[in-house]
């Protein structure tokens, strides 16, 4: 029995991927939902909010800063001539490290065309409670298999980034708060992602598939889909924490006043 996967309809289209992918996908963008569909953007859309812009610049730079290397680690797991998976991992990471070569200094051109300086992403301190998206891709990165750093990291953060950036770089109010002198280079980081990780989540989940192949256990596909949908989860929390600052300490309060 040949249980290997080898796509032949087209890229973009889930049709062309197994059907255990297919239920997969479907399963877990109710949680992608949760990103995209996340009030962050509203806010953002709306008119400036030094606060936010500051947490979310600032706060999602580790993340950024590291994105080439959780996939570096991903290329330390493949070995050539091993398998399908690994030659397609090993040869689409090498290629697409690449690619996020200049995302780092875009997003520090963003945050300043945000008003927000360079040195406070690079130097810090972070925002409270904002660490968690770059601990969790860490975590899958170093410590998990091949096939779920993949999906954690470029399938899932990649695929929901392509959506929100989107969102944000088709808003003319957006881009209104830019100056127009300086708005393209500031919105750089956002047209890239807007428009190259189109493709790139849907090659990452290609190669998911070339590993896991057509008929994979239960509970490899449960364990990817987990690992999926706990990235979507980290970048709903990080939402969350821009557009309520106060959050964590009125939790701790919360407990208090029910108490009294
Ligand atoms: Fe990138």
């Amino acid at each position: 029995m040949n249980t290997s996967f080898e796509r032949t309809g087209p890229l973009m289209e889930l049709d062309s991927y197994p059907q255990w992918a297919q239920e997969m996908v479907g399963e877990c963008d109710l949680v992608k939902h949760t990103v995209v569909d996340h009030v962050l953007w509203d806010v953002m859309r709306e008119e400036p909010n030094p606060e936010v812009t500051a947490t979310f610049m600032v706060g999602a730079w580790p993340m950024i800063e590291r994105f080439p290397g959780y996939m570096a680690q991903s290329l330390l797991k493949t070995r050539f001539g091993r398998s399908a998976g690994d030659n397609a991992a090993r040869r689409w990471l090498v290629r697409n490290i690449r690619v996020e070569q200049n995302h780092a200094e875009h997003w520090l051109k963003w945050a300043e065309g945000s008003g927000v300086p360079r040195e406070e992403l690079l130097e810090g301190p972070l925002p409270p409670g904002t660490q968690v998206m770059a601990d969790w891709c860490e975590e899958v990165s170093r410590s998990d298999s091949l096939a779920a750093s993949v999906a954690a990291v470029n399938y899932a953060i990649e695929g929901a980034t392509g959506e929100w950036a989107q969102i944000l770089y088709d808003s003319e109010s957006f881009a209104a708060q830019y100056p127009a002198d300086t708005r393209k280079a500031s919105l750089r980081w956002l047209q890239l992602h807007a428009a190259y990780d189109d493709r790139h989540p849907w090659e990452a989940l290609e190669i998911v598939c070339i590993i896991l192949g057509a008929e994979p256990k239960a509970t490899e596909v449960a364990h990817v889909a987990e690992c999926i949908k706990r990235s979507y989860t980290t970048m709903r929390i990080f939402g969350t924490r821009c557009v309520q600052p106060g959050r964590i300490l009125e939790a701790e309060e919360r407990p208090q006043v029910a108490a009294a």
